[in-house]
């Protein structure tokens, strides 16, 4: 089953008012196509961002599980609701790493997001050393288990696949590479959420760019792209839009 393309572009930790400039050539290229577009900048941008974005969906960068409470310096789904996102991404490996996200956690911030109306965008993916034992399969899968609400389906919930060692290094996995995880993915899924399993889509993520996009999005199973820093500029990323659009 072909499920909608979404391309999502992740700021991270960049970007500035000045910077919500680029949101009127990515906006405009985002209705002129038949695919589902996104931008997930810094929370302060996210008001301003959908100010300035028309019917371009808004996200934030992460969610807290809990919906208020003594969490200082954290922001919960119902606040980025309120602020005009729609989406979220949760468990991204640099938050895995820098705030020491367990899977339970981000599961219960994806459940937290999808209970407060946003879309959640479930991120998982391998370290090179992982990939190098031979064990990226088996990671994923474990990540899939402890990440995924198991009440989630296609409205609701995306996974990201982003291999570690391929994000912001310009490297990327090989097309077969990619074809066998998203292939294990989908049927992990199925495995976790039933039939409902096939309608979530799965993103590839990891140094996608306008050169090497259409390749990697025509691959079976991958149902979009998360960028990073090819999201930054309208320049880089409407070239990554056209082509999952022309995909389709
Ligand atoms: P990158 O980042 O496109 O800069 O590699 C992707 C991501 O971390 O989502």
């Amino acid at each position: 089953m072909a499920l909608r393309k979404l391309v999502a572009g992740n700021w991270k930790m960049n970007g500035n008012r000045a910077a919500l400039d680029e949101l009127d050539g990515i906006a405009a290229a985002a209705a002129s196509v038949d695919i589902d577009v996104a931008i997930c900048p810094p929370f302060t941008l996210i008001a301003p961002a959908v100010a300035k974005a028309g019917a371009l969906p808004i996200g934030g960068q992460d969610c807290h599980a809990s919906a208020k409470g003594a969490h200082t310096g954290c922001i919960s789904a119902a606040m980025l609701n309120e602020a005009g996102a729609t989406l979220v991404i949760v468990g991204h490996s640099e938050r895995r790493a820098d705030q020491h996200e367990t899977d339970a956690e981000v599961r219960a911030k994806a459940e937290a997001a999808i209970a407060a109306g946003l879309i959640a965008i479930v991120c998982v993916g391998e370290t090179e050393s992982e990939r190098d034992a031979g064990r990226a399969l088996a990671v994923v899968e474990g990540q899939l288990d402890g990440s995924i609400p198991p009440a989630g389906e296609g409205k609701t919930l995306v996974v990201a696949y982003e291999p570690v060692w391929a994000i912001g290094t310009g490297r990327t996995p090989s097309v077969a590479d990619v074809a066998e995880m998203h292939a294990a993915i989908r049927v992990r899924l199925t495995t976790i959420l039933g039939e409902r399993g096939a309608g979530v889509r799965i993103l590839y993520g990891g140094s996608v760019k306008p050169d090497n996009a259409a390749e990697l999005l025509s691959v079976p199973d991958v149902d979009g792209a998360l960028v990073g820093g090819a999201s930054l500029t309208a320049a880089l990323f409407v070239p990554i839009v056209e082509a999952a659009a022309a995909i389709g």
